[in-house]
């Protein structure tokens, strides 16, 4: 099977034809369509490596009304992405070989996207003793990064042990990064509009303490740490701050973290509650000039769908979290300056190659080159697109862009050369 992508801008190469074949990249120039092949106009189009998301929650197994490893990937490949990293926190937790190798091999089955699952830390999220990491590592879904994403690993004794042990085989802790005893009762950013509003607050400290921690934990012992999404301004410079020191730290920041401000809780919507909680402006513009500069390593998604009566409810009562994978190219794109603006390299190594050399998956983040695996990403950066929720692949509705008028369209996606969108919609035949 072979597909000719023509006349698509490769990044600081100008414009040429890619012919793939075989799943791989087998020729780059101007090139003509040998007989049989498909031949995808790309005229004006941009051609990145596929996005890879460090951040997914993919609800399969135990939350199927929300999304399943099927729509999930579907949204992932009309978002650009070509592997996504499945968040431990399913039911039952993904905290054993048994559950991880399910959802990789749901995964495959689907055949949207490539899944890696994450391990879970500690057993069942609880924070108290250490799940089977290396079984986790040595089965067949081959994990190498850990988390307890929705909880912090807190005590201090436990993400010691947790890095010693991943470093024996080049894991990776992923931490959500919240002091507990900080953010009890916690809604909203604590600030002035949670003063306003009379909503508990979520203080900026309570990352900006583990992060600082975690830090000092990594460099004592060694081992390479790992943030999920960072959300204040003080945690840059912490971060700032251990990489220039040579620690092991790297960060991501989401998208929506890059654009909103705790300012849209005024409007007590529960689609705009989430963890860690959105922040200020100067937040906001500390994040951005933390990404375009390198000091924020990888934008992940924390797409987190929730079925409509963990929503649609009181902010009290509402689940944290909202989805992402659809919508974070072009918001990537428009914090970065935009797509006349923006530096499109960046846009490459911060949602693709980073990411993909964090999770360890050799098969992605790589520019189009004869032998390379084709995971691409076609991209319109002269369309932009009015988000419309129930015209999204996710199974779930829950989006803050709600009506949003976003720069830059997703036109074709390629797993190992099989298209899994094409002219921007799903294509819905896969193997
Ligand atoms: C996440 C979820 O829904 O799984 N929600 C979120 O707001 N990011 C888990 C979490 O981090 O609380």
């Amino acid at each position: 099977m072979s597909t000719l992508i023509k006349g698509a801008d490769l990044l600081g190469r100008g414009r040429a034809d890619v012919l793939v074949r075989d799943g791989r990249v087998a020729e780059i120039g101007t090139l003509t369509a040998p007989a049989g092949a498909e031949t995808v106009d790309a005229d004006g189009l941009i051609l990145l490596p596929g996005l890879v998301d460090l951040h997914t929650h993919l609800r399969e197994p135990g939350r199927e009304d929300a999304e399943t490893v099927l729509t999930g990937t579907q949204a992932a490949a009309k978002g650009g992405y070509t592997a996504v990293c499945a968040m431990a926190n399913s039911y039952p937790v993904a905290d054993t070989a048994g559950v991880v190798e399910q959802v990789a091999a749901l995964g495959r089955a689907a055949g949207y996207a490539d899944v890696q699952p994450i391990g879970a830390v500690s057993i069942g999220l609880a924070g108290e003793r250490l799940a089977e990491l290396g079984a986790m590592a040595d089965s067949a879904a081959r994990v190498r990064i850990f988390s307890d994403d929705g909880h912090c690993v807190h005590d201090p004794r436990l993400m010691r042990r947790a890095l010693e042990y991943v470093k024996t085989f080049g894991g990776l802790i992923a931490q959500h990064a919240e002091e507990p005893r900080l953010t009890e009762g916690a809604e909203m950013n604590e600030g002035a509009v949670s003063a306003e509003l009379g909503l508990p607050g979520w203080p900026s400290v309570a990352e900006e303490a583990i992060v600082a921690r975690d830090v000092l934990l990594a460099e004592y012992v060694g081992s390479r740490v790992h943030f999920c999404h960072i959300s204040t301004a003080r945690t840059v410079e912490i971060i700032r701050e251990a990489k220039a020191r040579g620690v092991d730290v790297t960060a991501e920041v989401c998208p929506h973290h890059l654009l909103l401000t705790d300012e849209a809780a005024h409007s007590y919507d529960p689609v705009f509650k989430v963890n860690p909680p959105l922040r200020t402006d100067r937040d906001v513009a500390a994040l951005r000039a933390a990404l375009a500069e390198g000091v924020v390593d990888a934008v992940a998604t924390d797409h987190a769908p929730h079925a409509p009566q963990d929503k649609d409810c009181e902010w009290a009562a509402a689940r944290p979290g909202m989805l992402g994978l659809e919508t974070a190219l072009s918001i990537t794109v428009a914090a970065l300056g935009g797509p006349e603006d923006c530096d499109w390299d960046t846009v490459a190594e911060r949602t693709s190659r980073a990411p993909a050399r964090i999770a360890s998956l050799p098969g992605h983040g790589r520019d189009p080159e004869p032998g390379a695996e084709a995971n691409l990403t076609l991209v319109d950066p002269s369309e932009s697109w009015t988000v419309v929720p129930s015209e999204l692949a996710s199974l779930s509705q829950n989006t803050p862009y709600a009506g949003m008028e976003l720069p830059v369209t997703v036109q074709a996606t390629f797993l190992r050369g099989r298209a899994t969108v094409l002219d921007g919609k799903l294509v819905e035949e896969t193997e």
